[in-house]
Formats: C-alpha cells, sequence, structure tokens
C-alpha cells in the first residue's frame, strides 16, 4: 500500500522545525499554536507560508523562511508582537528601540538595482572632508572598494545652522547622514512628550533606521550649532548599504545566535544587531581600547583573545604606574559596554592577543538596541567589583548605571 504525502507536508515541518531550533521555546505545543495559526492568517491574507504559498511563487527563488516571514510582516504594515511596544529610555538613555521591523533584502525584488546611479560632482577638497567625515561610520565598514566610491559619488553636502530640524519623528526617510561638523539633538516623543535622549557632537551619523526597515522615522534630530552634513539619497543607501547587511545578516545569523548576552532578544532583534555590526581587525599586541579614554564603541570578540588591563600604583606617592592583567575574553565574549553603561570614561585598556576579530557597535545602536541585555551586563558589572577587590586588595568603586 502506498501512502501519498501531501503535497507542502515537507516543507511545512521543516520550516517549523528550523522555527523550533532557532527559538527553543519552553512550551513546544503553545509555539506550535501560535505558530501555525500566523501561517493560516497569513495565507487568508494572501501571503503565505511553506510550498505553495512560499516566496517561490512570487518571486521565482526559494529565500529564507525566517526572512520570509518578516517579510509579509512588513508587507502588510505589521511588526513583530514584540515590536509594539515603546518604552520610554530608562537607564542612561537606555531604551527598547522604537518601533521597527527586521525588514529583509531580497536582491530578486530589488527595483533599486535598476535606478540610475547617483553623482554629486565633487572638488578636490570636498571628496577628502567628505572621505574624513566617512572613515569611522560604522555602517561603512564592510563595503568593497567599488561600492564604498559609488557611495561617495552619491553623497551631498548640506550646510545647517542652530535650529534646523533635519529629521521629524514619523516623517518618511529620505536621506541617510554623515556629520562632518556641528552638534546635534536626538529628541524622541513619547506619547506626546517630547524628551532630548542623546546628541551628536562632531562626529557619527544618523537616520539610518527608516531607511533600513521602511518604517517612519524613529527620532527628531535638530542641530544644535551650525554644521555640515553629507547626505545619502535613500535608494542608494538601501541599494548599497542594505544590500550589504543581508550579507552580514547570513554570515553572523549563527553565532549571534549563540551569544549569551543577546538572549533575551528576539529573532528580529538580533538581525538588528547584525545590521549595525562592523568588523574591526587588531594585530597581536595592538591597543584596541587605552583606559580613561571616552567611550564611542561596544565589542564582542569574533575570534582571538583580547586581553584587559588596569593601571595600578606602583608606588605609595602614586608617580609610578604599572599594568595589571585582570582578564582575557575569548570568541562571543564582550567588552567596553561599562563606559557607555556608567556615561564614564574607559575603566580598563584593551589589547588584541593574537590576532583579533571583533565586531563594534556605536553607542547609539548600543543604547537604542542592547537595553534589554542590561541585566546580564549590570549582573557582570558587579562582578568586576570583586574580582577587582580579589586583585588590587581594595574596593575599586565602579559606579552602577542609574537604575
Ligand atoms: P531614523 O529613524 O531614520 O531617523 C531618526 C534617527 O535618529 C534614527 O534613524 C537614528 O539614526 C537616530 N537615533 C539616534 N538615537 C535614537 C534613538 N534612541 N531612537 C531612535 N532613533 C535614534
Ligand atoms: P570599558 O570601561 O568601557 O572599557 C574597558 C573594559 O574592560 C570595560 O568596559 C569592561 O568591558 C572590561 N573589563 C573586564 N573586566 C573588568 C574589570 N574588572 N573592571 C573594569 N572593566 C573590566
Amino acid at each position: 500500500m502506498s501512502i501519498e504525502i501531501p503535497e507542502g507536508l515537507t516543507e511545512l515541518l521543516q520550516s517549523f522545525t528550523v522555527e523550533v531550533l532557532r527559538n527553543q521555546p519552553g512550551d513546544l505545543l503553545e509555539f506550535a499554536l501560535q505558530y501555525f495559526t500566523r501561517i493560516k492568517e497569513n495565507e487568508t491574507r494572501g501571503g503565505a507560508f511553506g510550498n505553495e504559498h512560499n516566496s517561490a511563487g512570487r518571486t521565482g527563488k526559494a529565500v529564507n523562511f525566517i526572512e520570509e516571514a518578516m517579510q509579509i510582516d512588513s508587507e502588510n504594515g505589521e511588526e513583530d508582537d514584540d515590536d509594539e511596544e515603546f518604552v520610554a529610555p530608562v537607564i542612561n538613555r537606555f531604551v527598547r528601540r522604537a518601533s521597527v521591523c527586521a525588514e529583509s533584502y531580497n536582491p530578486d525584488e530589488d527595483e533599486e538595482e535598476r535606478e540610475p546611479r547617483v553623482t554629486y560632482p565633487k572638488t578636490d577638497e570636498q571628496r577628502q572632508r567628505l572621505q574624513e567625515a566617512c572613515k569611522d561610520i560604522i555602517l561603512f565598514k564592510n563595503l568593497d572598494q567599488e561600492q564604498m566610491s559609488e557611495l561617495l559619488d552619491a553623497m551631498f553636502e548640506k550646510v545647517v545652522v542652530t535650529g534646523v530640524r533635519i529629521i521629524d519623528q514619523d516623517d518618511d526617510g529620505d536621506n541617510f547622514y554623515v556629520i562632518e561638523r556641528g552638534t546635534f539633538d536626538i529628541l524622541l516623543n513619547v506619547e506626546g512628550t517630547t524628551r532630548t535622549v542623546g546628541c551628536y557632537d562632531n562626529r557619527g551619523s544618523f537616520g539610518e533606521l527608516a531607511l533600513m526597515y521602511n518604517t517612519p522615522r524613529a527620532a527628531t534630530i535638530i542641530a544644535t550649532s551650525s554644521g555640515a552634513l553629507w547626505c545619502l539619497d535613500r535608494l542608494t543607501f538601501r541599494r548599497i548599504i542594505v544590500k550589504n547587511n543581508a550579507k552580514k545578516r547570513k554570515m553572523y545569523e549563527a553565532f549571534i545566535g549563540t551569544l549569551p548576552l543577546l538572549t533575551s532578544l528576539e529573532v528580529s532583534e538580533r538581525m538588528k544587531v547584525v545590521d549595525v555590526l562592523s568588523t574591526k581587525v587588531y594585530k597581536n599586541g595592538e591597543q584596541i581600547i587605552a583606559q580613561g579614554d571616552l567611550a564611542d564603541c561596544f565589542y564582542i570578540v569574533e575570534s582571538g583573545h583580547v586581553r584587559i588591563a588596569m593601571k595600578r600604583s606602583k608606588s605609595k606617592n602614586n608617580t609610578e604606574d604599572e599594568e595589571v592583567e585582570i582578564a582575557m575574553c575569548s570568541r562571543g565574549q564582550y567588552f567596553g559596554e561599562l563606559a557607555l553603561v556608567t556615561n564614564k570614561p574607559r575603566a580598563a585598556s584593551a589589547y588584541a592577543v593574537d590576532n583579533v576579530k571583533c565586531l563594534a557597535m556605536d553607542v547609539q545602536a548600543f543604547e537604542r538596541l542592547l537595553g534589554p541585555c542590561m541585566d546580564i551586563m549590570k549582573r557582570n558589572i558587579a562582578n568586576y567589583e570583586e574580582q577587582l577587590i580579589t586583585l588590587f586588595g581594595s574596593q575599586i568603586a565602579i559606579q552602577e548605571p542609574n537604575a
């Protein structure tokens, strides 16, 4: 007797299994109930998962199941359940980030690919200033030479004066901005109350969220001095940066999924973390962080080891310092969070041992995305103090983040 396997069964079960493995739900039955209900709802709305429903029908190409799930949500103007709530900043301007969906990039559906390349002619002097302004922009870090030069060609200069509103919260996204000079406030309106949650001081970039995730602007940006910005139009940004992020997601999805620090983030939130990470490479012995410096980055070790060392006075009259090793970080561990959490200078130095690859995230992304991971970080910060007491014999206070 032959038993006919219904069309689509294999794909449906495979997709479900992948979801279970990725999410590791505590209650499998409840997870299954929600999962299949969601598929049915999507099917009813015209989009769908699985075999005959999947994106292959629409795009002619199989795509990653999770990405497809996110895309269907964004097409329907919906967001993940976890994205619905917006909690105002609590600790050190930490926010559970504004409501955005982790929309994926599908090159096959890419109309932008066919758009003509944008070029704004520039003098040598302008190009030099532009290159200088862009050299530390994390979103540009993993681009190849061709992508970088297309991007620089497409950027145009905008001079601003104090009080100019560069971005208004809830507007549609038009440009991405790189700061050449000037200071800018970041304002968030939550339930009718507007608060300044941070500022940019003569460096950095903003305006990427609305372009990356096709969402309204998540904050208002106002110039608090005169200054100059370099602007990149939405289409070029999406063609280059969002496409590059799709590659990054594939590369780092598995690694990011293993990090204990990020366990409290949903899969879609982890993907947003990947979007803002850049790879930094250091040679054996190179300094990554210098004790006492102002902080602008948070790091996760991808490969190699990072030695954390702290200065302590060698003599009683404090004239001589020696550096004592206090920790060693390996793959999957993080460092450089303390100064961002406490708003203080770097508490220790960090050095590469062997050749080291780190994933780095800038302070704004750290504050926006890692709020839900604060409990884990705080527990570790408490351990630092104990570790220092053991090593140095006396209490060295590390200021707790304002709870
Ligand atoms: P976008 O939403 O396109 O426009 C407003 C920008 O403000 C946003 O992208 C980010 O680049 C930037 N920004 C900085 N801090 C925050 C924050 N805490 N929440 C939301 N956006 C922020
Ligand atoms: P930050 O102060 O930003 O830069 C130095 C980093 O060293 C610090 O964040 C922590 O991530 C890391 N570190 C590891 N162990 C300790 C410790 N005992 N005290 C302070 N920082 C530590």
